[in-house]
């Protein structure tokens, strides 16, 4: 293999901000327009764009779905030059539809690219989620246990009360019983009403944000994402993808999935080093989201690399609009 076939994780990261930021601000001129799709599909043209000009030979696994129902970033879908090196994309060019729409905190576009093979091909299903920050053993809370079992070994491996820990969950009637459950613990818990990515990696920087685990069933996709992004900041994600019927089923089947109860790890969805870009789209607790001033627009970019664990944060002013 030529050098120039290697993955330059450290040369393709800035790139990779380059396709996040794109995405954003694309996303920008539909925030609070009642439109989720036409938001997402303007982040959608704008990181393909983007992407295509990448000096990479890149394959989409986690994207806007199935070549049938999604006409670009689909699964399997060729991105870049083609010239570089091979690697698996997995996106999200608009992480909260709903979010942008209405204007709402937290909405991101989202992307990750590690070398090819590195990233779970999940199907677009629910996945079962648990996610702790950084300094943990492994393993200290995992899916088999319950909601209230989970908060007692985290409160015990932080050696402080249940009531001094905050779960966050996304707000849906599936979880209903659960939250029930946790309030019986004492934890405080922080409702989001979308945008699980986020969700996710608030628990990486738990000081900041006071999130301190995440559990609760989201798309099986963003568990990906969410995965790469803690593999850079450190933190333990498990998943399980959930079935609602055969033909869900049968979509992970020929995605490549045999064992359909399997529990993945972090490094089960991510098996390699990775970069990872997102851009705030509307402000959130993350990132702000992009800025319009007259003759301009910013955007702030959160861009890792896993390899090293390097975490920079980026603004760029955009004269052009
Ligand atoms: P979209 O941006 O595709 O609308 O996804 C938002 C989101 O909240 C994800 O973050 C989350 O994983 C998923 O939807 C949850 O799905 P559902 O809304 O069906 O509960």
């Amino acid at each position: 293999m030529t050098t120039k076939q290697e993955f330059h994780d450290r040369m393709l990261s800035l790139g990779l901000a380059r396709v996040s930021e794109a995405a954003a601000m694309a996303s920008a001129n539909l925030i609070g327009r009642g439109d989720e799709k036409a938001a997402d599909q303007a982040a959608v043209d704008a990181m393909r764009t983007q992407l295509n000009l990448l000096e990479i030979a890149g394959v989409v696994v986690i994207g806007e779905g199935e070549r049938d129902e999604a006409p670009m970033l689909y699964i399997g879908e060729e991105v870049g030059t083609g010239e570089g090196p091979a690697v698996d994309i997995a996106l999200d060019p608009l992480e909260g539809t709903t979010l942008t729409a209405k204007d709402m905190p937290n909405a991101l576009a989202v992307i990750a690219m590690g070398p090819r093979g590195s990233m779970l091909h999940a199907p677009d299903v629910y996945m079962d989620k648990l996610a702790i920050g950084p300094g943990y053993a492994p393993g200290i809370v995992s899916l088999d246990m319950s909601p209230s079992e989970r908060v007692r070994a985290l409160a015990k491996a932080r050696g402080c009360a249940a009531k001094d820990i905050t779960v966050c969950v996304l707000e849906r009637p599936r979880h209903e019983e659960m939250i029930a459950e946790l309030r019986s613990t004492g934890v405080a818990i922080r409702l989001i009403t979308d945008g699980d990515v986020a969700g996710v990696i608030h628990c990486a920087e738990a000081d900041v944000t006071g999130i301190d685990m995440y559990m609760g069933s989201g798309g099986a996709p963003e568990g990906v994402l969410a995965a790469a992004a803690l593999k850079c900041m450190g933190g333990q994600i498990f998943g399980r993808l959930q079935f609602r019927n055969e033909e869900e089923a049968g979509r992970a089947r020929s995605a490549g999935i045999t064992d359909l109860d399997r529990i993945y790890t972090r490094d089960d969805m991510v098996t390699q080093d990775v970069i990872f870009a997102a851009t705030g789209v509307t402000d959130g607790s993350l990132l702000p989201g992009v800025k319009r001033e007259v003759g301009y627009l910013t955007t702030e970019t959160l861009l890792m690399r896993s390899k090293t664990g390097s975490v920079r944060r980026m603004t760029y002013r955009n004269p052009s609009l």
